[in-house]
This record gives structure tokens, sequence and C-alpha cells, in this order.
């Protein structure tokens, strides 16, 4: 009894010091906030919400603000995904992933002797799934919305006309995939121009599209002007999509994946998505250690974080794809007792190997640009979305006429089992290509709630490694007591079972610990020139206010108020 009373205050005095220690560094504001991938959607976003619109009309602003100023990845020709949790704590979740053409056949992306054409997936009309953002949209806005469509859209088309500055970061983004886009597109088209610091783009053939998508609905876009305009201008870049695809395209509600976390709830993306199943395995084996001791970003807790990373993706990349095509053993992988197995062979003496781990046995089972936003508003609606064209700028294939680019969500497929896509992702028959099917995806837009309270709301860009870069911002508050802004901007690494090592942020990790880890066994790998996820969070402090933590990699921007 003595021990439990001791044990006990020494938890309270230990939580109470750890609050102690959480003083915030990012935005903090009273009661609403957007955080997102440029200030202008933001902006919008937060805009919409003080005219008296709720989170889910911030989202329908903020997403579509971001096709206008973030044109890398913001869409209306791509898809994505949103988890919501209301202020009543109901918990829900969309999905506007694209759906592969009706033309698409398993082996589309292969030549005669089975092997993968190169480029075929990710820079040609074929690249382009069915997009779902506006279907997304108008599915959110019909449930939840409460203020007129157009009134959202009203400052979003604004943006359109009168354009949006190039930052640093856009200048260097366009002049690195130029000649990609010019080849693709032409000298006339309007990402063909060279743009440097402080230029304006405008988007008058956007606004126009998001004129007629504001006054005739979602049909608009499925089959209506723009649908029949998409179709002709891909027919002719020689793609497969026709207006039945189109108009047979919907987004789609999803129970999400729940799971705790110490005295965490979370809550995260299912299916279509391997987000939620990978963060909870993740998370599951990685528990019962003590990473707070251990300390940030040091060996042992590098070592835990990436033999369960190990792990959760080697069973991603076997098991996971749409649920609507074939049946998943999330059940198997979610079990308690799997999971502790799946970590019995590790040991902190020596790095495990890849070809040794492979999947996990399942009893009965037979068998780069994306963007993401966090949302908070006054009555303390939470939506956590990510959205994507894929790649960056997606296909590279831009309509001019219509204002936007196609997706190349496609390369998402497995196109051949056990070759690596874009993010060196591998795959199998569950993310084979099949008409009508969601190709798998890894964005982990996700809500931690603490005490039946909403505590954080998170989600990144980063391909494969998007599930490991949310994990690590939750980790980096909870167990690392770090501000929301501080958990954003510290140093990650990521593993992801093939290849066998570890990838770290170059420059940002203590010398001694990768020795370590390499005398261990482990691959290091500091020369990745990509950055390792952009994450958007937010943060409920303890007293109610909310502190924003937008990526310092990039233009990222919390605004609230
Ligand atoms: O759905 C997926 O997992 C990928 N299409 C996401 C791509 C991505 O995050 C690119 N961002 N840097």
């Amino acid at each position: 009894m003595k021990k439990t009373i001791l044990l006990l205050s020494l938890l309270v005095l230990s939580c109470k010091s750890n609050e102690k220690l959480l003083v915030p560094t990012g935005l903090v504001t009273n009661k609403a906030m957007v955080v997102s991938a440029r200030s202008e959607a933001s902006e919008i976003g937060v805009a919409i919400m003080k005219k008296g619109g709720n989170a889910f009309d911030a989202m329908v602003a903020t997403e579509l603000a971001l096709a206008v100023s973030y044109p890398q990845a913001g869409n209306i020709g791509g898809g994505g995904f949103m988890v919501f949790r209301k202020a009543n704590g109901d918990t829900g979740a969309l999905d506007y992933r694209e759906k592969a053409p009706l033309a698409a056949t398993k082996d589309m992306f292969l030549d005669q002797n089975g092997n993968v054409i190169p480029g075929k997936s990710t820079a040609t009309a074929f690249a382009s799934g069915v997009p779902g953002t506006l279907a997304g949209m108008f599915a959110v806005h019909k449930k939840f919305g409460s203020l007129p469509i157009n009134k959202i859209l009203e400052p979003v088309i604004a943006l359109a006309k009168k354009g949006v500055v190039v930052t640093e970061n856009q200048e260097k983004s366009l002049s690195t995939y130029r000649e990609v886009l010019l080849k693709e597109n032409g000298p006339n088209s309007l990402f063909s121009k060279v743009y440097k610091v402080g230029d304006t783009i405008k988007y008058p053939a956007l606004a126009a599209t998001l004129e007629r998508i504001a006054t005739n609905g979602r049909s608009e876009f499925y089959n209506g002007e723009t649908a029949q305009k998409l179709i002709s201008f891909l027919k002719g870049k020689g793609g497969s999509m026709t207006l039945e695809d189109l108009e047979k395209y919907d987004s789609k509600w999803r129970t999400p994946i729940t799971f705790s976390y110490k005295d965490l709830e979370i809550t995260s993306m299912s299916p279509p998505s391997s987000g939620g199943i990978c963060l909870d395995q993740i998370m599951k084996m990685i528990e019962p250690f003590d990473l707070s001791t251990f300390g940030h970003n040091g060996t042992k807790s590098i070592q835990v974080i990436t033999e369960a990373e190990r792990r959760a993706y080697a069973d991603r990349n076997s098991f996971l794809g749409d649920p609507d095509f074939v049946k998943l053993p999330v059940k198997e992988l979610l079990d308690s007792i799997y999971i502790q197995k799946r970590m019995s062979n590790f040991s902190f003496d020596k790095a495990s190997k890849s070809s040794d781990i492979g999947k996990g046995k399942i009893p009965g089972y037979e068998s780069k640009e994306t963007t993401h936003y966090s949302i908070v508003d006054a009555d303390g609606n939470a939506v956590s979305v990510t959205t994507t064209l894929n790649d960056h700028y997606g296909s590279k294939i831009y309509c001019d006429e219509l204002g936007f680019f196609l997706n190349n969500q496609m390369d998402d497929f497995s196109a051949k089992p056990g070759v690596p896509n874009l993010y060196g992702l591998t795959g199998t028959e569950a993310n084979s290509i099949a008409p009508g099917k969601r190709m798998l995806s890894s964005m982990t837009p996700t809500i931690v709630e603490k005490g039946k309270k909403l505590f954080m709301v998170v989600g990144t860009p980063g391909g494969s490694t998007i599930i490991t870069s949310v994990l690590q911002t939750i980790l980096n508050v909870y167990e690392y007591k770090m501000s929301m802004q501080e958990a954003v901007n510290a140093p990650r690494f990521h593993h992801q079972w093939l290849p066998d090592e570890i990838t770290f942020e170059p420059n940002s990790f203590d010398k001694k610990t990768l020795e370590e880890l390499k005398n261990k066994g482990y691959k290091i790998n500091e020369n990745n020139k990509e950055i390792i996820g952009q994450v958007d969070a937010i943060l409920i402090l303890s007293d109610g206010k909310l502190e924003g933590g937008a990526d310092k990699r990039a233009d990222n921007s919390a605004k609230g108020f």
C-alpha cells in the first residue's frame, strides 16, 4: 500500500514537473488555429472561422487555398485523407484517395519481358489516378459544413485572381523541376516560365474552374464542363481515363484506427492508408521501453524506434492494400500478443537484419510531394488532413485550360511485386493494380487525446517517412517534453525495413551516437537530400490555449485567434 502511494506521488510530481517544462515556443492563440504549408492558406482557413465557419468549413477553404498557393502538392487533381474529432469527442475519417481508372490493368507499367517501364507510373497520363479532392471537400461540407460553399470558395477564388508571391523555397522548387515541367507542358505553360522570389503568379484558369465549381457544385468536376475538358486533355496526352471514371468516383467515410499509447488515445487513418496500422504497431512495440530515460535521439531510443519501424514496414509492404478489394488482416496485425512476439528477437547489442525479419506470421491468413494541415476551431472541433499529388507537381502534367496539375498516384501501387516505387517501398498482390482500386498510402493524419480531451492534431508529407515523422513528433512532446514547435523542429530519422538502413537528416545527429549505432551493425545514411517530413501540428496546452508547430524546413505557417 505504502509503495503504491509513493509511486503515485512520484507520478504526480513527475507529471507536474513535466508540465512545467513544456513552455510553448510556437504561435500561441486562445481559440482557433490553422497550421499549413503556406501562410496564405492558413490565413484563409482562419478567416473562414472568424466569419463563423467551423473547422470543417475551414478545411475546405484551406485545402483549396493550398491548391492555389502550394501547387506542388495542394491540389484539385489529387486526393487525400482526413481524420476528425468533433468537440463532443466523436471521431471519424474520410478517404478521398484517388482510384485506378477502369481501364487500368495489373501489368500496365510492365514491358513485354515483365520489367517495370521507367517513368510510366510517374510521368505520363497513365500515372494519374481518378482525382478525389473535390468529392472529398463536398462530402465534408455536406456532412459537417455550416457556411454556404460559395462563401467558403470566395477568398480562395480571390487569391487565385490576385496571385501568390513566390517565396525562396518556391523559387528553388520551381527551378529544380523547370526542365521536366517544360518538357511535359511546352514553353507556353504557366509553370514553364522562370519565376524569382517576390514575383506574383496569378491563376486565372484555376479561378475560373473554382468559380464554375462554386456555381455548379460537385458535378462540375465529375460530369460537367470541367470533367469533359479534363478527359479530352488527358486523351490528348495519350491517357485512358474516361468520363465514366470521373462519374463513378466517390469518397468514402471510413472507421479510423484507434489505439492507446500509455495514457494517450490515438486516432489515425485506416486503409487504404497504412498510416494508422503502422503507427499503432510501432507505438505498441515501443510502449514497454523507457524512451524518456533513453533520451531524445539517444542511441537506445533510436534503436528501439528503428527496430519497431523495421518490423511494422515489413508487414505494411506485405499485407496492406485497398480494403474494398483485398481482405486485410487488420485484427491480426494489431493483436497485442502478435506485436509483442514481433519484438521478442530485438536486442540492444546488435541490429536486426531486415533480411531475417520478413513479414510476420499471421494466424489463419492467406493469402514526394504531399501536404498536411491541422485545424482546431473555437468550439474544439479538430481536423487533421493530408492531401497529395504524390510526387512534387504530381505527374508534372499541367492542364493550363483548367489550371491544375494531375497526380501520379498510380506509382503508389506495386507495379511488380518486390520492385520499389518512388519511395523505395515494395509491395505484393495486396497492393497490385486493379480497375477502380485505391493505391496503398502512407498518409497518417492523426489526432491524439489525453484524459479524454483533445491533445494534439498532427500530420506531414514525406512519402514513406510520413508515419515515422508523425511518430517522432508525438514522442517528442509526450516522452521528451518538447513544446509543439520544438517537437516539429527536432531532427528526424527513418527506417522502413527495406532498404536496410537508417536515414538521418544530415548534420543534425550526435556523431558519437551514429558511431555507436554503426558499431552495433546499423547502416547509417546521412546523405539523403530530401527532408524527412514537413510537419504541421497543433498542441492543446494545459490552460486550453493552442500552440502551433509549423515546420521550419519550409514555408509552413501557423495562424489563429
Ligand atoms: O500516399 C502516399 O503515401 C504518397 N503518395 C505520399 C507522397 C508524399 O508524401 C510526397 N511528399 N513529400
